[in-house]
């Protein structure tokens, strides 16, 4: 390459004073040794010319090789070799120029980072779609409250028309939809369409809010409301009787009074733990869609709580063990609100288990697969060997208020509230409950924990 430019320069310099030498000696017009002298000198007079020009310009090549690279260091060592000063000249232009282009470049990257920062630091999820509707960028908010199921929220009914009135209309559309992944939750979608698209082929960004906080409180507030009034209504009215007794017919009657206080503080406990329930139930619904963070020794908290329900167990002539697997996976978790799934599943065994009979907590990593999801997890089971649930209540044990023998579990001090708290942790846990029941054999409570990430 470079050896052509040397004798393609050579033969351009040397070519038009060797063949007005060639003419003075071939018409004798010159005398022929100072000639061919003459015609000497000038090819290697030529050929020197072209060497230096071959060098001079393969520098120059390399200078520009360097700045197309981005590399103003390496264009200032190609330029730092001596050469012709017009070539030098350009050679430092073009080293004057990489660096400018380098510093705009940089320039550039530290704004498109900052800009970056800026959406991913922002605090609701935000998606940025694509052409073809599918997700191209999603920030950190919509990472952790979606993750995996980005596409099934794009999939949503209610999102996939907002999504087409935004692209048919190019105007803002929003929609309220209840997303049902990972865990229920009401969302607030904004749908901004880029017309016309960005560089990076992005055409619609989507901002979804986390509105399942308002709504739940909205919701809490009239279910409250409407059940507290009801299952209230029932020992309040009972109070109002004995007082109306007391004060008229057994006004004079001390050992009727003494009966119908104790009656009457029963019922006013009743209503008391009734409202403690609701308000725990309200707390924890409050914060299910906040993954619990403290990392939790399940079996250390089996033995605790298990500890508690000695004295209950033996007043029913009732076993109550606890076995704990060694090599139990480590767990993130809610403590006190995995201790109060503990109390209320044992408390249930033991109250409705049979007299005399046999309580089993078990803590064991859960077997993957089957009914249980394919991700590490741990077990908690609660077995009694009690007269078991008819099959048509299972589904409906963790409603608010069910109760299968509604009188026996008010004779028990029972609210109906606890499988409804239960299944509420399980779910802000991210977990799975099952309850399997065999009539006259039996419970069985299960409750699946996922196993915290590696
Ligand atoms: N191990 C069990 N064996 C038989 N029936 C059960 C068992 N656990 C729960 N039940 C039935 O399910 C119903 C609902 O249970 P839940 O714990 O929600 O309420 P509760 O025990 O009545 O009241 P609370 O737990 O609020 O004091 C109970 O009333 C009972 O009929
Ligand atoms: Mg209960």
């Amino acid at each position: 390459m470079r050896r052509g430019v040397l004798f393609g320069a050579a033969g351009a310099i040397a070519a038009v004073p060797s063949a007005a030498l060639l003419v003075l000696l071939a018409t004798g017009s010159a005398a022929p040794w100072p000639a061919l002298a003459a015609l000497a000198a000038t090819v290697l007079a030529a050929f020197a010319l072209g060497a230096v020009l071959a060098r001079d310009l393969h520098h120059l090549a390399e200078t520009l090789r360097h700045a197309a690279l981005e590399n103003p260091a390496a264009t200032t060592e190609a330029a730092a070799a001596p050469l012709l000063a017009p070539v030098e000249r350009v050679a430092l232009a073009i080293e004057r120029l990489a660096r400018t282009l380098a510093a705009r470049a940089a320039e550039v990257g530290r704004l498109l980072r900052a800009n970056e920062a800026i959406i991913e630091a922002l605090p609701d999820p935000l998606l940025v779609l694509g052409e073809d509707r599918k997700p191209r960028r999603a920030n950190a908010a919509a990472r952790a409250a979606f993750g995996a199921d980005i596409p099934a929220v794009l999939r949503h009914p209610g999102m996939r028309s907002a999504i087409d009135r935004a692209f048919a209309t190019g105007a803002p559309q929003t929609a309220d939809l209840s997303v049902p992944v990972p865990v229920a939750r009401e969302v607030h979608a904004a749908v901004i369409l880029m017309d016309p698209p960005l560089p990076d082929g992005a055409c619609a960004i989507l901002v979804l809010s986390d509105r399942t906080r308002e709504r739940a409180v909205e919701r809490m507030r009239a279910d409250f409301v409407a059940n507290a009034s009801h299952e209230l209504r029932t020992p309040l009215a009972g109070l109002i009787g004995f007082i109306d007794t007391l004060l008229g017919p057994a006004a004079d009657d001390v050992p009727a009074q003494r009966r119908f206080l104790a009656i009457m503080a029963e019922q006013a406990a009743r209503m008391n733990r009734l409202i403690d329930d609701l308000l725990s139930l309200s707390r924890i619904e409050l914060n299910e869609h906040l993954a619990p963070a403290d990392r939790v020794d399940l079996g250390a908290l089996a033995g605790r709580v298990v500890a508690g329900f000695g004295p209950v167990a033996t007043a029913r002539a009732m076993t109550l063990d606890l076995q704990v697997a060694e090599n139990l996976p480590p767990t993130i978790a809610d403590e006190d609100q995995i201790a109060q799934v503990l109390q209320n599943l044992i408390d249930n065994a033991l109250k409705y288990g049979r007299e005399g009979g046999r309580v089993q907590v078990a803590v064991a990593p859960a077997p993957t697969g089957g009914r249980w999801p394919s991700r590490p997890g741990v077990l908690l089971s609660i077995v009694d060997d009690g007269p078991g649930i008819p099959r048509q209540h299972v589904p409906r044990l963790t409603e608010r208020f069910y109760r299968v023998d509604t009188g026996r579990s008010r004779k028990a001090g029972g609210t109906g509230l606890g499988l409804a708290i239960v299944k509420h942790i399980v779910s802000r846990h991210r977990g799975v409950l099952a309850m399997e029941s065999e009539e006259g054999k039996g419970s069985t409570f299960s409750v699946w924990l996922p196993a915290q990430d590696k």
